[in-house]
């Protein structure tokens, strides 16, 4: 009996601490939802072998969701009388693509099991699936995220990074979402596949010349004029735009990144010797990026009770 006793003290003792701080597991889903990482794999492949860019918008659109209020697919809930949707905050604004690749792979996992799966742990594996059907990295993806009942549209405006942000700013957003220099610039490496639209970069074409390759700059002017065509798109990786390959860290030696944030991480600063480094080794390069888009992925996340499973993913239970 003392023994019980003993024993039930030290269950309540580990559990309470267990629970207070609850952790992502990768077997989360294990008993609840055995089927759903297939299915949602399923989903994505289908969604990028439709539309190839889709590789590179799940990965932004993961990115997207974590720096705004953690990664608690609140970038996913659209306008109604309680939200004020992120979606509609400059950085994402007719540029962050997927949220119905996102809602079609939950409709999937909502057949198998019923209010189960998070919308937010869809987003965090799509963006794994994703990496793959591209050829980047794979990576084995935490989970038992909770979904937001509320968005950000504030946070979204403000903690996002943008395309003109200069080395120091870039590295202080990244460090307040608790990502080193060398996470910022590993995951910068994205950029190695999709697209950005003629205003992300235009400024970089007509302002600093030093900065940027000549015949890179005249070939983009050729679809980015000097003003109109503010949606043209050009591919972020010149040579390789859809493989997920460290391409994207020798066009910046070159002097060929697309975007100001792009070319500032070789540009005289603190972070060339990792853009050299992973200009260097492939390797190098895929294995950060799996190891930061964990770390990206375990930004404040809803667990325990808190949040909700959604049913929908636009909208609150
Ligand atoms: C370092 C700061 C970053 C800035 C300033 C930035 C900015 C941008 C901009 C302006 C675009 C083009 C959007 C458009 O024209 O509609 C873009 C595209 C993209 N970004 Fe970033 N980004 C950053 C970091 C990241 C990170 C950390 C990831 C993921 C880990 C990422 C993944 C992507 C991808 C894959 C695309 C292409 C999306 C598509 O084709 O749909 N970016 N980014
Ligand atoms: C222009 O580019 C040069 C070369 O990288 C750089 O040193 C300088 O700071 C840049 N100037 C501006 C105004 O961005
Ligand atoms: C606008 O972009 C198209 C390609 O999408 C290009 O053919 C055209 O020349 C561009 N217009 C200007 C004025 O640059």
């Amino acid at each position: 009996m003392a023994l019980f006793g003993l024993s039930f003290i030290l269950l309540i003792l580990v559990s309470s601490t267990l629970s207070s701080e609850a952790q992502l597991s990768s077997t989360y889903y294990d008993k609840t939802c055995p089927n759903a990482l297939a299915t949602i794999r399923t989903s994505i492949r289908t969604a990028v072998s439709r539309d190839p860019r889709m590789a590179a918008s799940l990965i932004r659109l993961h990115f997207h969701d974590c720096f705004v209020q953690g990664c608690d697919a609140s970038i996913l809930l659209e306008d109604s009388s309680s939200i004020t949707s992120e979606q509609n905050a400059g950085p994402n604004k007719n540029s962050v693509r997927g949220y119905s690749v996102i809602q079609d792979a939950k409709t999937q996992v909502e057949k198998v099991c019923p209010e189960v799966v998070s919308c937010a742990d869809i987003v965090a594996v799509a963006a794994r699936d994703a990496s793959v059907a591209a050829a980047g990295p794979s990576w084995t993806v935490k989970l038992g995220r909770r979904d937001s009942t509320t968005a950000s549209f504030n946070q979204a405006e403000n903690d996002i990074p943008r395309f003109r942000d200069g080395l120091d700013v870039l590295i202080s957003r990244f460090a307040s979402k608790g990502l080193n220099a060398r996470e910022m610039v590993a995951l910068s490496g994205a950029h190695t596949i999709g697209q950005a639209q003629c205003f992300t970069f235009r400024e970089r074409l007509y302002s600093n010349e030093s900065d940027i390759d000549a015949g890179f700059a005249s070939m983009r002017k050729g679809s980015c004029p000097k003003s109109g065509n503010d949606s043209v798109l050009a591919p972020l990786d010149l040579v390789t735009p859809t493989l997920f390959d460290n391409n994207y860290f020798k066009n910046l030696i070159q002097k060929k990144g697309l975007l100001e944030s792009d070319q500032v991480l070789f540009s005289g600063g603190s972070t060339e010797s990792i853009v050299k480094e992973y200009s260097e080794s492939s390797s190098t390069f895929k294995d950060d990026f799996a190891s930061a888009m964990i770390k990206m992925g375990d930004i404040s996340p809803l667990t325990g009770s808190q949040g909700q499973i959604r049913k929908f993913c636009s909208v609150v239970n």
